[in-house]
């Protein structure tokens, strides 16, 4: 049987839990575009902003605490038992042997949760990186992606991994297979500049998942493929021009693009300004344009977002390159 591509790293021979900076430590991890548009659940890419922070410090008492949440307004739980970040987290620990540690965590929420910016994943991620970190593992950080994805799985019901792998590992991703897991880092163009808005609505992904449809017809297939391999052409070849007309989804986008307001009435707006691609990011509701340059992503989030305020619906606007760098230690 073929062996796990991701898991094919050595057991880490694990320092005692002194940790860097007195045995705390300050973790940022990246917001994520899942799907890609025509990718679903198979590619992703993480932004440099936004993204979420843990604090954590090792405790003379084993076991894991959380002991404060900022960002949430109050919205997730403080149970270590029942926080993704901490579940993740106890995760690592058992197969490392280390659950004789005591740990604190603080989760500093710097995006909005239920957003389509894999957000859960930023926090989970976040957390792994710091016990990685802290226990001076000095194995692959793409050991961790299974264990973030028992994170996802427990926030949405489901463990994809297009959030995950790119917020943990940087960059662009493609999951290749799910069974053996197998994870594959792609190149991009330099240039290719990406412009998020969120309109504040909520599309929580478990119910974004469970309207998609089960059964696809042949020809869709045959488009979607298509779409695919155009992508990751154009990603190899730094044809943004390939990218762009490659980013078009038959298969989930005509039915969660009902969730998001205006979705068909945005992307025009974004492509009469320079867009070279517009889409769902994840389950939504946030959207995302793909553009050559960072002017003409600034007036995407602006235009966009001054429309949603005509709606009389809040949002925010993101303008990043991809993040080639995962998570880091602040
Ligand atoms: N691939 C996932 C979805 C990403 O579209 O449901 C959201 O977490």
């Amino acid at each position: 049987m073929e062996d796990n591509k991701i898991l094919e790293v050595n057991k880490p021979s694990l320092a005692p839990p002194s940790g860097g900076g007195g045995g705390s430590i300050h973790v940022f991890a990246p917001a994520t575009v899942a799907n890609v548009v025509c990718g679903f659940d198979v590619l992703g890419f993480a932004v440099n902003a936004p993204g979420d922070e843990v604090i954590m410090r090792l405790t003379n008492k084993p076991g894991i605490t959380i002991s404060k949440i900022t960002g949430d307004d109050g919205r997730l739980p403080m149970d270590p038992a029942k926080n993704t970040v901490s579940v993740s987290v106890q995760h690592y620990l058992q197969s490392v042997g280390r659950t004789d540690i005591g740990l604190d965590i603080e989760l500093h929420k710097k995006m909005p949760i239920g957003s389509g910016l894999g957000s859960s994943s930023a926090s989970t991620v976040a957390g792994l990186f710091a016990i990685k970190t802290l226990l001076g593992d000095d194995s692959d950080a793409a050991k961790l992606l299974p264990f973030a994805m028992k994170g996802e799985e427990m926030a949405c019901g489901h463990g994809h991994a297009d959030n995950v792998a790119p917020a943990l590992l940087g960059g662009f991703v493609l999951i290749r297979s799910y069974e053996p897991l197998d994870v594959v880092r792609l190149p991009h163009p330099e240039n290719l500049w990406c412009a998020i808005v969120f309109p504040d609505v909520d599309v929580p992904t478990r119910e974004a998942r469970q309207i998609i449809r089960k059964n696809i017809q042949m020809k869709d297939a045959v488009t979607q493929w298509g779409n695919i391999a155009g992508l990751v052409s154009g990603l190899f070849m730094n044809d943004i021009d390939l990218i762009g007309r490659s980013m078009k989804d038959v298969l989930v986008e005509p039915v969660r693009s009902m969730l998001i307001p205006d979705f068909y009435k945005m992307r025009e707006m974004a492509m009469e300004l320079g867009a070279v691609s517009f889409g769902i990011s994840g389950s939504g509701p946030s959207v995302f344009a793909f553009t050559k340059d960072e002017d003409t992503a600034h007036r995407i989030t602006q235009k966009l977002q001054k429309h949603l305020t005509g709606l009389k619906i809040g949002s925010n606007g993101y303008v990043s390159t991809i993040n080639d760098a995962g998570p880091r230690v602040l």
